[in-house]
C-alpha cells in the first residue's frame, strides 16, 4: 500500500514528545538538575529553558555560568553534579535534550501546536508563578506555561519561597483553580533522608510523581512508623 500523508509521522523525529521544563530564579538549582535527571533515565525528551534570572542562582549555587551558547557543556556539568557540591557525581546522557534561548519567543514551546506532553517548572519563583498566573508570557517559560494551561496539558509549578505573601498564595489559588498541580519544593523526612541529594530526590521525585513520570528516586511511604530509621 502507498504511504500516506502523515506516514512520516511514524519517524521517531516526528512522534517526539518532550517535556518542557522550565528552570526559574529561585533557590533550588539541585531540584531542577534532579528531575532533569529523572526525565532522561526514565527515557524521556526534554526541551529545557532557563530564566535569564536563573542563571543567577545557577552561578551562585553551583558556580556554572549558564550559556546559550554553550548549553550543552554547560548542562552536562551541572547534572553531573551532586546537590554537595561534588563534580562527576553522575553520567547524564543529554541526547534527547533540546535546549530554547528563554528570549526565543518564537520557539516551538511557544506554541499549543508543538507537540509536548506537559511542563514542570522547578523551581519556580514566585515572580514567574505571578506570571503564570496572570498570563504574562514575559519570556519563553511563561509563555510556554501559559500555553500548558490553554491547551489543558500537565503543569506542574514545583514554587520555591518562604515565608508566602498573601499576593503569592491567591496566585498559586489561581493556578490551581487553572489546572496546574502547585507542588511546593519541600522535602520531606520519612523517605529516611541521610544526605542533602536524598531531600532533593525526594521533590524531584514529586514532581516526576505528578507528571506520572516513573522513578526510583524516593522510598515510598508504605504504612508503619519508624520506617525513616531503617538502615541508620
Ligand atoms: C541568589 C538568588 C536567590 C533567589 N531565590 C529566590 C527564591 O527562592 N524564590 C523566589 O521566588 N525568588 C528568588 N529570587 C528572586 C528571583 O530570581 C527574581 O524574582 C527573578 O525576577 C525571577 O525571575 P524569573 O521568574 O524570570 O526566573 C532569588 C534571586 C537570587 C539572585
Amino acid at each position: 500500500m502507498k504511504p500516506g500523508p502523515y506516514a512520516d509521522q511514524q519517524s521517531p523525529r516526528a512522534s517526539r514528545r518532550p517535556w518542557v521544563v522550565g528552570v526559574s530564579g529561585a533557590s533550588g538549582t539541585p531540584y531542577a538538575a534532579a528531575v532533569l535527571r529523572g526525565l532522561l533515565d526514565a527515557g524521556q525528551s526534554v526541551d529545557l529553558v532557563v530564566s535569564r534570572a536563573s542563571r543567577l542562582t545557577l552561578l551562585d549555587e553551583t558556580g556554572i555560568a549558564f550559556r546559550d551558547a554553550h548549553w550543552r557543556d554547560d548542562l552536562r556539568t551541572w547534572l553531573a553534579r551532586g546537590a554537595d557540591g561534588k563534580p562527576d557525581t553522575f553520567d547524564p546522557c543529554l541526547d534527547d535534550v533540546r535546549h530554547w534561548a528563554a528570549g526565543d519567543l518564537a520557539a516551538g514551546p511557544s506554541s499549543g501546536s508543538y507537540p509536548v506532553r506537559g511542563m514542570l517548572i522547578v523551581p519556580a519563583s514566585t515572580a514567574c508563578v505571578a506570571g503564570v498566573a496572570l498570563g504574562l508570557s514575559k519570556d519563553l517559560l511563561q509563555r510556554a506555561a501559559s500555553v500548558t494551561l490553554k491547551e489543558r496539558r500537565r503543569l506542574v509549578v514545583a514554587v520555591r519561597e518562604t515565608p508566602l505573601s498573601g499576593q503569592t498564595l491567591k496566585h498559586l489559588v489561581a493556578l490551581d483553580e487553572a489546572g496546574a498541580v502547585v507542588l511546593p519544593a519541600s522535602p520531606a523526612f520519612y523517605a529516611g533522608a541521610t544526605h542533602i541529594q536524598d531531600l532533593v530526590d525526594f521533590v524531584a521525585g514529586r514532581v516526576l510523581d505528578a507528571a506520572g513520570v516513573a522513578h526510583g528516586l524516593y522510598r515510598r511511604w508504605e504504612g508503619g512508623l519508624g520506617g525513616s530509621r531503617v538502615g541508620r
